[in-house]
């Protein structure tokens, strides 16, 4: 399973970086306006830290306007994948950049059928929003598990990203289905590290060192 770490945040991403588990990164419009950088200087600073993909969000809701911001987001640098929103237009885009060879994560997806349109459109990625459905009442998890069962059924080549991510629950969830991605908040994947028990282990078998008087070093 792919960690992305879902952040414009570049000080928590080079924190979570140095850890050795981020193979990319996520972002989106309200994303960019919380971290208060300019879109273009935020990606490059990113994708400069970060060798796995980046995605960075058009905000045209035409294809030819998205189209347009996606060359000049893709030109950043090579790790750029585009983000579009899952709509008529979105589509349109995503199988124009992905046949252009671009890499493309579909956005905003809330049922199975939006997912085979992404998949249709040759995305990259598709990110199913599970936190946004959950809010609601709905199981964004079991959209999760529709896709991997659609998605496993043919040769698709779009990877699920699961997104809206709200616990280290989504995340087990996820890998249990064999989502192939999970895009985490830096405050979630710190979540994932924390255990009661462990502290408590820890804690005790220091306190019995202590007692030898001995040094490793
Ligand atoms: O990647 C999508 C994510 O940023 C949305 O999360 O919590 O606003 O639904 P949330």
């Amino acid at each position: 399973m792919k960690f992305f770490v879902d952040t414009a945040d570049v000080a928590e991403i080079r924190a979570l970086n140095e850890l050795g588990l981020v193979d990319g990164v996520t972002t989106n419009p309200s994303l960019i306006a919380k971290s208060g950088r300019d879109m273009s200087e935020a990606i490059k600073e990113i994708c400069d830290m970060v060798e796995g993909p980046v995605s960075a969000e058009v905000t045209a809701t035409d294809a030819s306007g998205m189209l347009a911001e996606a060359a000049k987001l893709r030109a950043i640098a090579d790790n750029v994948t585009i983000k579009v929103p899952l709509t008529e237009a979105g589509i349109q885009a995503c199988k124009a950049l992905s046949d252009d060879g671009a890499s493309v994560n579909v956005t905003l997806c809330f049922s199975a059928a939006q997912a085979i349109l992404a998949a249709k459109a040759g995305a990259a990625f598709i990110s199913p929003f599970v936190g946004r459905l959950d809010d609601i009442g709905q199981d964004g998890m079991s959209l999760i598990a529709e896709i991997c069962e659609i998605y496993g059924n043919y040769e698709f080549r779009t990877e699920v990203l699961v997104a809206s991510v709200r616990s280290p629950l989504h995340v087990v969830d996820a890998a249990r289905m064999g989502a192939h991605v999970a895009t985490v908040p830096p405050g979630v994947l710190k979540q994932m590290f924390k255990h009661p028990l462990t502290d408590k282990g820890l804690a005790a078998f220091l306190a019995d060192w202590e007692k030898t008087g001995q040094s490793i070093l």
